[in-house]
């Protein structure tokens, strides 16, 4: 069976001393997840939170972003081998917040892809559509051309450590969430493509996570889909009762 995951975003959100007191909660809350938990705090939280997570069994460090070179004059930016230096072991790719604010185009995901592979860890890829392309009913094609663009020169067992997390744009933080059967059918279309490519059994075990305004109130109803194999969750991972039922409602 594939994995269960939900992973926490917080984004840019959260002092050290808020993220520490916020995973203290989190851990408190949750007992034994069915499935893997990641969060995803500020860069600047990486190690004290991930020394948290560390002694608990379940619990997973990532990050939210990485520079797509090795290393270098690079201002600002900090690379996969820092990330894994650090102890993560997920990195989130591919963000519409990334492709939006930071204009993070396919050919660069494909590259920071490839570089967090490369360091043993595994990439959490973005994709969905924005409104407009929803509006035209051309969503389905719209996510395979991000997907096959950025992950399908994968070799089958780089593939196979990829997860994927289908957030369509117009419903991240916007409380407007996908319905279940939306999200059920781009899963679906999600699966299908990657069957294509690489056969029903890596397609069967790739995970692939819903977001966009997933909350404690509609998680449960998202997530028992049978293509949705957990969330991404932006605004109620920072509140740790909320995200505590989300955590429950994996399969
Ligand atoms: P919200 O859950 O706040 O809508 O954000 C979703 C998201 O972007 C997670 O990466």
């Amino acid at each position: 069976m594939r994995q269960q995951i939900v992973a926490g975003n917080w984004k840019m959100n959260q002092t050290l001393e808020e993220g520490i007191e916020l995973t203290r909660l989190i851990l408190e809350k949750i007992d034994k997840p069915k499935g893997l938990v990641v969060i995803a705090p500020p860069l600047t939280h990486l190690k004290e939170i991930g020394k948290m997570l560390k002694v608990r069994k379940h619990f997973h460090l990532g990050a939210q972003n990485c520079h797509q070179e090795e290393k270098g004059a690079y201002t600002g930016e900090v690379s996969a081998n820092m990330l894994a230096s650090v102890g993560c072991e997920f990195v989130i790719i591919g963000h519409s917040e990334r492709r939006q604010y930071f204009k993070e185009k396919n050919d660069v995901l494909a590259a920071k892809v490839n570089v967090v592979l490369s360091k043993g860890m595994r990439p959490i890829f973005c994709c969905g559509e924005p409104l407009h392309i929803r509006e035209v009913d051309t969503h389905v094609g719209y996510v395979a051309k991000q997907l096959k663009a950025s992950l399908f020169h994968l070799n089958e067992a780089d593939f196979r450590k990829v997860v994927i997390a289908y957030e369509p744009i117009w419903a991240i933080g916007t409380g407007r969430t996908a319905s279940s059967q939306q999200a059920q059918e781009m899963h679906h279309a999600i699966r299908v493509l990657i069957a294509k490519k690489y056969g029903k059994g890596v397609a069967d075990s790739t995970s692939i996570l819903y977001g966009g305004s997933c909350n404690a109130q509609n998680a449960a109803e998202l997530l028992s889909q049978p293509d949705v194999d957990g969330g991404l969750i932006g605004g109620a991972s920072l509140k740790a009762d909320d995200f505590a039922v989300i955590v429950a409602a994996m399969k």
